[in-house]
């Protein structure tokens, strides 16, 4: 099965393509449950759908949200962690109750029983309608990191050294990011009914054009939204320019 591709000029027109697409979602499904990803990527998205909420009058009110990750070992109240991340670059801004919001505690005393529980939270609101992905460099998404097969769920991951590297821009120092974070699995993204990835920036390009045209393996595991009937990836010029085109994509 072909990834969608809808490539703009601007991580700008990333944004502003994924906000109305999301928003265009809620508007048709007013109770969707959405999946939702932390990184830098979709940080302007949710600028504009707060946009949209304040002046077009947009309502998340009824809306369920599923997080896709979480460091082990913060605290929610930590700048870094992603719950925190998420109420301060969305939640807070919009008329979402925190109740329908739901990101996996990286302080769960027994991590395997708070993956269980999240995956059955995600049955239980009646599986995921659009999941919003972003994607690491070394094709990860969520905390799937290499070596991260298409049937695993929600677990307990080791973070690998490149992306501890990558996301040490967001802390004071290497040593403090966390070396572990709870992660929905593979299959639990593949269960949504539709996913949209957004990548924007040169140093995508290589996991992009592994995804779309690569093989499907656990060596770059975003290559398993291959498997999925409806997934679009939103791209800026720069994270499309190693990819081939054939007909079909
Ligand atoms: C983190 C998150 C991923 C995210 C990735 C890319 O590692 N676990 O969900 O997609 O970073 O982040 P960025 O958008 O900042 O490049």
């Amino acid at each position: 099965m072909a990834i969608q591709l809808d490539i703009v000029e601007t991580p700008d027109k990333v944004a502003q393509k994924a906000a109305s697409l999301v928003a265009d979602f809620i508007q048709a499904k007013p109770n969707a449950v959405l999946g939702l990803a932390t990184g830098s990527t979709p940080v302007p998205t949710y600028r504009r759908l707060v946009q949209m909420h304040h002046k077009n009058g947009l309502s998340l009110a009824h809306i369920t949200t599923f997080n896709l990750d979480e460091y082990v070992g913060l605290p929610e109240s930590h700048g870094q962690s992603y719950r925190f991340f998420m109420d301060q670059n969305l939640f807070q801004h919009i008329d979402i109750p925190p109740e329908q919001t739901h990101v996996p505690n990286g302080l769960a005393p027994d991590p395997d029983q708070e993956c269980k529980a999240f995956e059955s939270k995600i049955q239980s609101a009646g599986g995921v309608d659009l999941w919003l992905l972003g994607i690491g460099h070394n094709g990860h998404i969520a905390f799937n990191e290499p070596g991260s097969s298409s049937d695993s769920r929600t677990r307990l991951i080791n973070i690998a050294p490149e992306t501890i590297t990558a996301n040490s821009r967001f802390f004071d120092h290497l040593s403090q990011v966390p070396r572990q974070a709870l992660t929905v699995g593979i299959a639990t993204i593949l269960e949504a009914r539709k996913i949209l990835l957004l990548a924007t920036g040169k140093d995508k390009a290589l996991a992009v054009s592994k995804a779309v045209n690569g093989p499907i393996s656990a060596n770059w595991p975003a290559s398993a939204l291959q498997h999925h009937p409806d997934c679009t990836f939103i791209l800026d010029q720069e994270a499309a320019s190693l990819m081939t085109f054939t007909n079909s994509t």
